[in-house]
């Protein structure tokens, strides 16, 4: 039986930066493609009155938005607001009564994690809990243990059924033809495993620093940031078995098999950086310990992975703004055409952001002329089809029908705070990086076995 869609939207935070960012556009988007046409009820303690809240939505989609058009009219339209402090009951009755009719509403939870469990209790005594489904945001816990407590928290009002826990990774179009790309083709399989495989790098890097979320950054780190859940995440959808089946349970199954094969993080497989000025940062402690880059290695032991080394390295401040993976195959057993062979092993490189989603295989061909002599090249696809669907907006469209699929579930987001979760409290160095480098040397060493880290290119 499909479960029933929401028919009304609540936005705990409505007034909140991710709120601006990326909630409201996603709406205003859902809005153009016809996939929201219910009541959006904002919840925040801001002071503001309805109409002030309209002109911010207005501004954020100005700004990070499809601007004023017919669908921002209507988004418009939609809004309600309910202005007050999530501990006192009589927000949560006022929330109520905005709701009115509605037997399915979709809370979303666009709050500090340490709100969650205060906002949730408050949704179930006023009795808004019934016949919903809740959205809560990253980070899921510090660790496994608060991430067990949340889950803990969750379930006092809502059944795992009606939790979808966002990780935006899992909406982008790129992580979906990870996972498209391997199972609708039949070429891949036969090298996709440890015969085949020499290495895997996922790298995510990024320009930027914490802009202006120092305060917030110093809780997580780039572990708690971006490995845990998008990282952990992509390797998943490139580590995984094909689902048994179709549906949520049959691919999130899969997905879990993997995080619970890969050994938990060891100290020796990782190193911790933090960029040049990170310390004199808004927010920033002066003597801050908090790492922003993290690279290491991962072991998966599982029958197809077994043995082949898995690198992961991301960081901010970084020369780069790339994310892309790099499966690297082994070489042919025989150099048949001499030294003059191009070097290069076979690779398969996943673009996964911030430009459009790009696949491209890695070959040697040979070069015109008497000798047998060639090149590396690559056979490249990038889909210049037009624009692609922002992960917030598929990932709100999936939330609104009840669509679990791209959500992390209870099993899988503890699984993978299992895998960080030992490292996380060691007193392990942090070696400062230069801003605009690829991070500290020291991190060198670590893939230095299979050839090196590898460099997306800038877009
Ligand atoms: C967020 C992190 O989850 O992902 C940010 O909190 C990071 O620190 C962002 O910058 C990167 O997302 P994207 O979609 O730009 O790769």
């Amino acid at each position: 039986m499909s479960a029933p869609a929401s028919d009304a939207l609540v936005l705990f935070g409505a007034t909140g930066d991710l709120a601006c960012r990326k909630i409201f556009p996603a709406l205003q988007a859902l809005i153009r493609s016809g996939s929201l046409d219910v009541p959006v009820i904002g919840v925040a303690s801001s002071g503001l009155a309805l109409e002030q809240l309209r002109q911010r939505v207005r501004a954020s989609l100005r700004q990070h938005g499809g601007g004023g058009d017919d669908a921002a009219e209507r988004l418009l339209a939609l809004l309600r607001y309910v202005d007050g402090d999530y501990r006192e009951a009589t927000t949560h009755q006022r929330l109520r009564a905005a709701l009115g009719g509605a037997r399915h509403p979709l809370h979303y939870l666009a709050v500090p994690p340490s709100l969650f469990p205060l906002v949730v209790d408050g949704i179930g005594e006023s009795g808004s809990a019934e016949g919903a489904r809740v959205v809560v945001e990253k980070p899921f816990g510090r660790d496994l243990a608060s991430a067990q407590a949340l889950n803990r928290a969750l379930h006092r009002t809502f059944a795992e059924a009606s939790v979808f826990r966002i990780d935006h990774y899992l909406g982008k179009e790129a992580v979906q033809n990870l996972l498209y790309f391997r199972f609708a083709n039949a070429f891949l399989e036969p090298v996709w495993n440890r015969n085949y495989v020499s290495s895997i790098q996922i790298t995510m890097a990024e320009e930027i620093g914490v802009q202006g979320r120092g305060r917030f950054y110093e809780e997580v780190g780039a572990l708690r940031d971006v490995v845990q859940n998008h990282m952990l995440q992509v390797l998943a959808h490139l580590a995984m078995e094909p689902p048994v089946g179709a549906g949520a349970e049959a691919l999130r199954d899969e997905k879990i098999k993997v995080f619970r094969a890969i050994r938990p993080l060891a100290a020796e497989d990782l190193v911790r950086g933090q960029y040049d000025g990170y310390r004199a940062e808004d927010g920033v402690d002066s003597a801050s310990q908090v790492e922003t880059f993290a690279a290491m290695r991962l072991h998966l032991d599982s029958w197809r992975w077994a043995d082949v080394p898995i690198y992961i390295r991301a960081g901010k401040r970084l020369t780069a703004t790339a994310t892309e993976v790099l499966v690297q195959l082994k070489h042919p057993p025989q150099r048949v055409f001499g030294a003059a062979a191009a070097a290069g092993a076979n690779y398969f490189r996943f673009r996964l952001g911030p430009d459009r989603v790009a696949i491209a295989i890695g070959a040697s061909t040979k070069h015109a002329g008497a000798a047998m002599a060639g090149e590396p090249v690559e056979l490249y696809v990038c889909n210049d089809r037009g624009p692609e669907m922002s992960a917030y907006e598929r990932l709100i469209g999936d939330a609104l029908k009840g669509d679990p699929t791209l959500f992390a579930r209870e099993d899988g987001v503890e699984a993978a705070w299992r895998v960080v979760d030992p490292v996380l409290k060691l007193p392990l160095a942090v070696h400062p990086y230069r801003q605009g480098s690829w991070g500290p040397q020291e991190a060198d060493a670590l893939a230095a076995s299979c050839g090196g880290w590898h460099r997306p290119a800038q877009a």
